[in-house]
């Protein structure tokens, strides 16, 4: 009776065994066979009742059913886990001797390059490379740049204010101020940098954009020496000779000042698109050294003169490559970048 039963149970595990398609069927075959409340069990609890002889034949052949059940789960769970892992690796597969990407070289912001051929001109010429906060006093940015408080100079250049008094500086020109203070005359400086306006940013206004000042203060320094030092960046910036002619214009900061044009690069003069018909690009303000800075550089003007400029270098940027939208610059766009 008992050992029909067990035949029966075994019969019925194999071929549950067999017909199980995937592991959660499979287990769920082993619960109802080997599991505690499953049939085997039930058979084991009902051995009690057995007398001894009889007891111990039964339980050996049980312990046989059982051995045998649990080997078959055991080898098709392993094939099942094969095969898992057979399926993820042909998923997963990765042909490692496949030769590398490389390494994709990145290049100078076009802006950089610049300012760095720059440098290397003004450093040649005996210039010094200097620096100043981009948090600047109202002193250094204002007032000892000849524009006292109720100048209408300073609506020109509105900018963000810091509660504390200071802001964001407008132009480079304020480490023309730090530079006289620290180094004293004779002096030869530029000093490129990040400047900041508040303006309604468009294709051709940003808050934030690039200049290179540059001073010289020596003995006698003429409008000649100015214009001298003007035409060799211009020319080093362009490869190539520039006409250049200089118009009056007014900055606080220098006396006489002068809006230095060049003659359009595209036309050559005959006029065209980029220079609005004119036939000249305005691009490099520039004048002698007003003598009120000066003496707010601790520099006496009676023995002392200079000449200054300030190079708009995104607007140089945007000519040299011919960039129509100066929002591209800061864009952080790698389909722009590339190209340079
Ligand atoms: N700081 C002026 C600006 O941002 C540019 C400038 C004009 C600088 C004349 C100079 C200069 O040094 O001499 O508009």
């Amino acid at each position: 009776m008992l050992d029909s039963t067990l035949s029966d149970i075994e019969a019925r595990a194999l071929s549950a065994i067999e017909a199980a398609s995937d592991a959660a069927a499979l287990e769920r075959a082993r619960v109802e066979f080997l599991g505690r409340k499953g049939a085997l069990a039930q058979i084991g609890k009902d051995l009690g009742k057995l007398s001894p002889e009889e007891r111990a034949r039964a339980g050996k052949l049980l312990n046989s059913v059982k051995q045998l059940l649990e080997e078959r789960f055991d080898k098709k769970q392993t094939w099942f886990e094969e095969q898992a892992l057979r399926a993820r690796l042909d998923a997963e597969w990765l042909d490692i001797t496949l030769p590398a990407p490389g390494v994709r070289p990145g290049a100078l912001h076009p802006l950089t390059q610049i300012q760095k051929e720059l440098e290397d001109l003004f450093t040649s010429l005996g210039f010094a490379v200097v620096d100043g906060p981009e948090v600047e006093t109202e002193w250094h940015n204002f007032d000892a740049l000849n524009i006292p408080p109720a100048h209408p100079a300073r609506d020109a250049q509105d900018t963000f204010w810091l509660e504390n008094g200071c802001l964001l500086r407008t132009h480079t020109s304020p480490v023309q101020v730090r530079a006289m203070e620290r180094f004293g005359a004779p002096l030869r400086i530029i000093a490129p940098g990040r400047v900041f306006r508040n303006e309604e940013v468009d294709a051709s206004h940003e808050h934030t954009f690039y200049q290179l000042e540059g001073m010289m203060i020596d003995r006698d320094v003429s409008i000649g020496h100015m214009l001298y030092f003007m035409k060799t960046l211009l020319e080093a910036i362009f490869r190539r000779e520039v006409t250049v002619r200089l118009r009056p214009g007014f900055f606080p900061f220098v006396e006489p000042g002068f809006e230095l044009d060049i003659q359009c690069l595209l036309c050559g003069g005959s006029g065209c698109p980029v220079c609005k018909q004119s036939g000249w690009v305005e691009l490099l303000p520039c004048g002698l050294v007003h003598p009120n800075v000066l003496r707010a550089g601790g520099i006496d003007p009676r023995e002392w003169n200079g000449f200054a400029f300030g190079l708009g270098l995104t607007r140089l940027v945007m000519m040299r490559y011919a960039i129509d939208d100066i929002r591209l610059l800061q864009s952080g766009d790698l389909r722009f970048l590339e190209q340079f």
